[in-house]
């Protein structure tokens, strides 16, 4: 775990990194809105569990904590969760319900603490309304992008977020090449299937959340995103169908094993 920073009134980043040999660091964040109905989006990962949780509880006290949205079920994103709900008895689960059957292959969570939420959906917590949303890239088919129409913060999951070379809290401070290339290469490399999909329902998702007008985009893997800059993002994803999908590197080439299995011995 780094130390926490903020990324509005509020609201806190708790970052952490999970290195990508060859390609840099992905930023791997969740967020903590302590105002109102305080709200956690994301657990972080299983190897900082311990520090995640010393993280958090410096910046809320257990008891205080009301929401937890699990945007997906990957590792990255519950690896505190069930260390949290213990500490937090007030605190209930905010997720989609395949999000949940996946994760029950690992843990359980209790039915009185879960609230199930579809993209299409809308809540009020406190005096704060979220509303969910699919991003146009994921690796579940349980991912939920969440929207807060209190401060017009685009939690976007897994989504718009890049791997890059250390430091990652505000996309002003970063190089924009360096950037956009790994926002390509994260893109692609958590939804292959981009490079098959049909251009025009891809956009779809797109538009529909560049017609919220974030003031703020925060991927759980990418540098804080504020208003001017954000649609560059968009344009950016909406260039994503267009490229090829994105392999990483592998020890196994499978098409050299394949010729030299047909060809004739000798
Ligand atoms: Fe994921
Ligand atoms: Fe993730």
């Amino acid at each position: 775990m780094k130390a926490s920073y903020t990324a509005g009134p509020d609201l806190h980043v708790l970052p952490s990194a999970l290195p990508v040999p060859g390609l840099g660091d992905q930023p791997v964040n969740a967020f903590l809105l302590r105002s109102g109905q305080p709200v956690l989006v994301d657990t972080g990962m299983p190897v900082d569990r311990e520090g995640f949780l010393d993280s958090l509880w410096s910046l809320l006290d257990p008891a205080d904590l009301r929401w937890i949205v699990v945007t997906h079920d990957d590792r990255d994103h519950t690896g505190a969760l069930t260390r949290v709900l213990e500490a937090a008895p007030c605190a209930k689960v905010l997720a989609n319900a395949t999000a949940v059957t996946r994760m029950s292959e690992e843990f359980g969570i209790p039915q009185e603490r879960l609230v199930t939420a579809n993209p299409g959906n809308r809540v009020r917590t406190g005096d704060r309304e979220l509303s969910f949303h699919r991003p146009p890239t994921f690796d579940s088919p349980g991912t939920l992008a969440v929207f807060d129409h209190s401060d017009g913060t685009l939690y976007s999951s897994d989504s718009f977020g890049t791997v890059v070379e250390g430091r990652v809290q505000d996309f002003a401070d970063l190089d924009e090449e360096e950037f956009f290339h790994g926002f390509e290469v994260l893109n692609r490399a958590i939804a292959p299937w981009t490079a098959l999909v049909d251009e025009a329902k891809f956009l779809r998702p797109v538009r529909e959340l560049a017609a919220l007008k974030p003031a703020r985009l925060l991927s759980a893997h990418g540098p804080t995103v504020r208003e001017d800059a954000v649609p560059r993002l968009f344009d950016a994803m909406a260039r994503i169908p267009s490229l090829p999908a994105w392999l990483p590197g592998a020890d196994l080439d499978l098409e050299a094993a394949l010729d030299a299995h047909e060809s004739p011995a000798g």
